[in-house]
C-alpha cells in the first residue's frame, strides 16, 4: 500500500502520524516543502520515499508534480492531517481517482459559514451566524444577532483574529483590529464552558471518541497571558454532564457525512446544560492533545488513526484509565529564559503522576504566546481521579514559574 502523506515533517504531530502509517504497514511517500535533511528524524526514518515540492502555495504545481510521480509509482491513498492542506489533498485524490474525502466534502470542514449552514439544515444547534465581507455587512449581522457577538475569520485557526464584541463602541475597536480579515464570520456569543469531541472513524463508524475540557476557554487563555492554559482529556466522557455534547458530536459527524479519519470538534456547554456547536475539523487536534489522549488510555492513536485509515479498524481496544492534562507555561518577562522555579518540589511531590516535562531551557529565547499555544513549555500529568488530576495540573499552573529577561 503506497500512501502519499502530505507534510510529514510539520506540524509537530505529523512525524508521529508518519510513524503510525509505517507501523500499520504502509509504504509512506512524504510530500513536503522542507528539504529531506530538514525533516525531523521520526518522519525521515518512517518514509519509504520523500518528494520535496517548491512550496504549498502553488497547488497547481503540486498537482503537476504528483501527476508525474504517479506515472512512476502507484499511489493507493492520499492522507493529510494539516488543516491548510486539506483541500489540496482532496484535489490530489480527485486527480488520481482515489477514494477518500472530495473537495466538496472537505470545504464544509474548512469554511466556518458553510459548516454552520450544513448543520443548520440538519437542525443542529449552532450559534446564530452570518458571513460578512465588509464593515457594513458586519454591522448588519450584529444588528440581527445582537450583543455580545464574536467576529472571526472564516478559515481561522489558533483563535487568531477572533474577538468578542460587547457593544457598539467595542465594535469600532474590533473592526479596526480585523480590517485585514477579508471574510469574517459573525456569531452570537455563547457563554459557557468549552469542550472538545474528538474521534477516529472508519467508514462512518466511530471507533474511538474523546472529550477534553479546556481550562479556561481558549479565547480567555489568549487574553490572559498569566494563565497556564490546560487541556484535560477526561477519563469518563459518558457522564450525564457531557451527554448533550457527545450527542451533538455524533449528530455533527452524520450531518457532515464524515467517513474515515480523525476529527476534532469544539463545543460549548451553557450553564443550563444546553450544548452548542463550536467548530469541527477533519483532522486531529493539535497542541499535544493526541498525546494526552494516548496517556489517558496507554494507547497509540498515531498508529490507531493509521490502522483506521488503511484497514477500517483500530489495532487494539482502547480503555480509558486516567484523566490526563496538558499544562502550557508562559514565561514572565521578555527575552531569554533566565530561571525556572518550583520544578524540583513539584516533581518530588507529584512525580509519579507526571508523564512529560518539556520546558524551554535556561538561555533559550522565549516564544511568542500569540503565535503558539505550546508557548514556553508543557507538562503532561495524569490521575485516575479527575479532582486529583486537576489539582496537580493547577499546581503546575501556579507553582511552576519561568522567568525571562
Ligand atoms: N460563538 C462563540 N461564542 C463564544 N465563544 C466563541 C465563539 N466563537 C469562538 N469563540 C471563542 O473563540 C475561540 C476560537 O474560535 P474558533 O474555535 O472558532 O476559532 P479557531 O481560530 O479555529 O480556533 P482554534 O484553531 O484555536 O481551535 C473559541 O475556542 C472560543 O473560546
Ligand atoms: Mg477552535
Amino acid at each position: 500500500m503506497n500512501v502519499l502523506y502530505l507534510s510529514p515533517g510539520y506540524p509537530p504531530e505529523s512525524p508521529k502520524f508518519t510513524r503510525g502509517l509505517a507501523e500499520a504497514g504502509a509504504r509512506v511517500i512524504g510530500l513536503g516543502d522542507q528539504s529531506e535533511s530538514a525533516l525531523p528524524e521520526v518522519a525521515r526514518k518512517n518514509l519509504a520515499m520523500y518528494v520535496q515540492c517548491g512550496g504549498f502555495g502553488n497547488e497547481d504545481a503540486i498537482l503537476a508534480q504528483v501527476r508525474d510521480l504517479a506515472n512512476k509509482v502507484r499511489i493507493h491513498q492520499v492522507e493529510c492531517l494539516w488543516e491548510p492542506l486539506m483541500v489540496l489533498a482532496a484535489r490530489l485524490r480527485e486527480m488520481l481517482g482515489l477514494a477518500g474525502m472530495t473537495v466538496d466534502e472537505t470545504v464544509p470542514f474548512r469554511d466556518k459559514e458553510t459548516m454552520k449552514q450544513v448543520l443548520d439544515r440538519a437542525g443542529i444547534r449552532v450559534p446564530h451566524h452570518a458571513r460578512a465581507h465588509t464593515v457594513a455587512e458586519v454591522e448588519a449581522a450584529i444588528e440581527r444577532i445582537g450583543y455580545p457577538a464574536i467576529v472571526k475569520p472564516i478559515a481561522g485557526a489558533g483563535s487568531a483574529d477572533t474577538h468578542r464584541v460587547n457593544d457598539a463602541a467595542d465594535l469600532k475597536r474590533v473592526l479596526d483590529l480585523t480590517r485585514h480579515v477579508p471574510h469574517a464570520s459573525v456569531e452570537e456569543f455563547i457563554e459557557g464552558e468549552e469542550f472538545t469531541f474528538d474521534t477516529v472513524c472508519a467508514n462512518g463508524e466511530v471507533l474511538f471518541y474523546n472529550i477534553c475540557a479546556y481550562r479556561p476557554r481558549p479565547l480567555i487563555s489568549r487574553q490572559l497571558l498569566w494563565v497556564s492554559p490546560q487541556t484535560v482529556a477526561l477519563k469518563d466522557p459518558d457522564v450525564p454532564y457531557l451527554e448533550g455534547g457527545k450527542q451533538l458530536g455524533f449528530a455533527v459527524l452524520k450531518a457532515m457525512n464524515f467517513r474515515t479519519g480523525f476529527t476534532h470538534m469544539e463545543w460549548h456547554r451553557k450553564a443550563d446544560g444546553e450544548a452548542v456547536f463550536g467548530e469541527i475539523a477533519a483532522r486531529p487536534p493539535g497542541a499535544y492533545t493526541v498525546d494526552i489522549m494516548n496517556f489517558a488510555s496507554d494507547t497509540d492513536l498515531f498508529r490507531g488513526w493509521a490502522e483506521a485509515a488503511l484497514r477500517g479498524r483500530l489495532h487494539e481496544p482502547v480503555t480509558r484509565r486516567y484523566n490526563c492534562a496538558s499544562v502550557f507555561k508562559r514565561a514572565q518577562g521578555q527575552g531569554r529564559i533566565q530561571r525556572i522555579e518550583g520544578l524540583g518540589r513539584l516533581m518530588s511531590e507529584c512525580g509519579p503522576h507526571v508523564c512529560v516535562v518539556d520546558l524551554l531551557a535556561v538561555g533559550a529565547q522565549r516564544r511568542d504566546p500569540m503565535q503558539t499555544l505550546i508557548s514556553d513549555g508543557m507538562i503532561i500529568v495524569r490521575h485516575a481521579e479527575l479532582d486529583r488530576c486537576i489539582e496537580i495540573a493547577d499546581r503546575f499552573g501556579t507553582e511552576l514559574n519561568l522567568y525571562a529577561g
